[in-house]
């Protein structure tokens, strides 16, 4: 048995994920409509706001997507849907209120489809809780928007079936139940805002701490199966991590942190390269499996604290703020970029 790179469990997850990209896409394109046909100032300020909103969380969902490490695309039917819902939005058959009352449907799913990862990802290992912990932000928005769209489809479904008005007092109490959503809410997501300010620095370190669990789980873990499903996470997190250092970081400090540190840094990833693809050869069963394991460990936790003391001291000391933000940046992006290769 030669160790694969996904389990069926962490794919399935990452298609959730995906679905829930096209999903987020899908509400923005829909709220912006809504802003530009709907009449009521009360409720367009309601729709700008739900936009600000869910324009971050699809920043919030790229950085959880690209921590998780596997990038795929929703299933088949997920698509579909999709697809329908979208022309449906586009076109002219359904009315104002009948588009709104679908968007709180699609917000229902999303709300849905946040809390299924959150419990698949317990079953499936304590790396995957990690990754997609800022999650928690998304699901947490979602569901005030999906109390916030029930008010406003009791405005507008009055109107449509009455022609009048609906009570005067509806409105405030859409507010209060916001209001009381939010003060929920708000500790957890002021907690885990937008990710897009943080530095190299920050970024890199979340990958270190995920490959720790990774390699504390396979110490751990007696079971062939569990191990080579950490593993190949292990093997795809190690690997892309590793790529989107030699694309952006290293080049990016060498003048400052010197040839030979970085050549070092270098030099390091080409062994452990070629230690991780040693170990991907060998079964999970085998008893000089963990030993491999435990050695290329040791070797990257020594690589890691390298990086997190003398290179980020010299990042700290040669950067600007704006410049650690950008490098951050361009590192989630190749990290995507490549993990995206590695799926293909
Ligand atoms: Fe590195
Ligand atoms: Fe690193």
């Amino acid at each position: 048995m030669v160790t694969t790179l996904t389990d069926s469990k962490r794919q399935a997850i990452a298609e959730k994920l995906a679905e829930m990209r096209a999903v987020q896409n899908l509400l923005i394109a829909n709220e912006q409509k809504f802003i530009q046909e709907c009449n009521d100032d009360e409720l367009r300020d309601r729709f700008r706001h739900m936009l600000e909103d869910d324009q971050k969380n699809l920043g919030v969902l790229e950085t959880t997507i690209t921590q998780y490490g596997i990038q795929a695309k929703p299933d088949e039917i997920a698509h579909k849907m999709v697809q329908q819902i979208e022309e449906m939005m586009q076109g002219s058959e359904l009315s104002f209120f009948k588009k709104v009352a679908q968007h709180e449907l699609l917000k229902h799913m999303q709300v849905m489809s946040g809390l299924l990862i959150h419990k698949a990802a317990q079953k499936v290992g304590a790396d995957v809780e990690a990754a997609i912990a800022p999650l928690n932000t998304v699901n947490f928005e979602n569901r005030a928007h999906q109390e916030q769209l029930k008010g406003v489809m009791e405005l507008l479904g009055v109107y449509e079936l009455t022609g009048l008005q609906a009570d005067q007092g509806l409105w405030a109490r859409v507010q209060d139940a916001v209001a009381a959503l939010t003060g929920v809410a708000g500790s957890v997501i002021t907690q885990s805002s937008d990710k897009s300010d943080m530095n190299i620095q920050d970024v890199i370190r979340m990958d270190h701490q995920k490959v720790n669990v990774l390699f504390m789980e396979i110490q751990k873990s007696d079971d062939p199966q569990k191990i080579q499903e950490y593993f190949g996470q292990l093997y795809m997190d190690l690997s892309a991590h590793s790529e989107a250092e030699e694309q952006v970081v290293y080049p990016a400090v060498r003048p400052f942190y010197g040839e030979g540190d970085t050549q070092e840094l270098y030099d390091e990833q080409a062994q452990m390269k070629v230690m991780l693809d040693q170990i991907k050869a060998l079964s999970p069963a085998a008893p000089e499996f963990k030993q491999q394991v435990k050695q290329l460990m040791e070797m990257v936790m020594d690589h890691v604290r390298q990086e997190e003391s003398t290179m980020f001291a010299a990042i700290r000391n040669n950067c600007s703020s704006e410049q650690s933000e950008q490098l951050a940046t361009q590192f989630k992006e190749a990290k995507k970029q490549f993990q995206t290769q590695m799926m293909a």
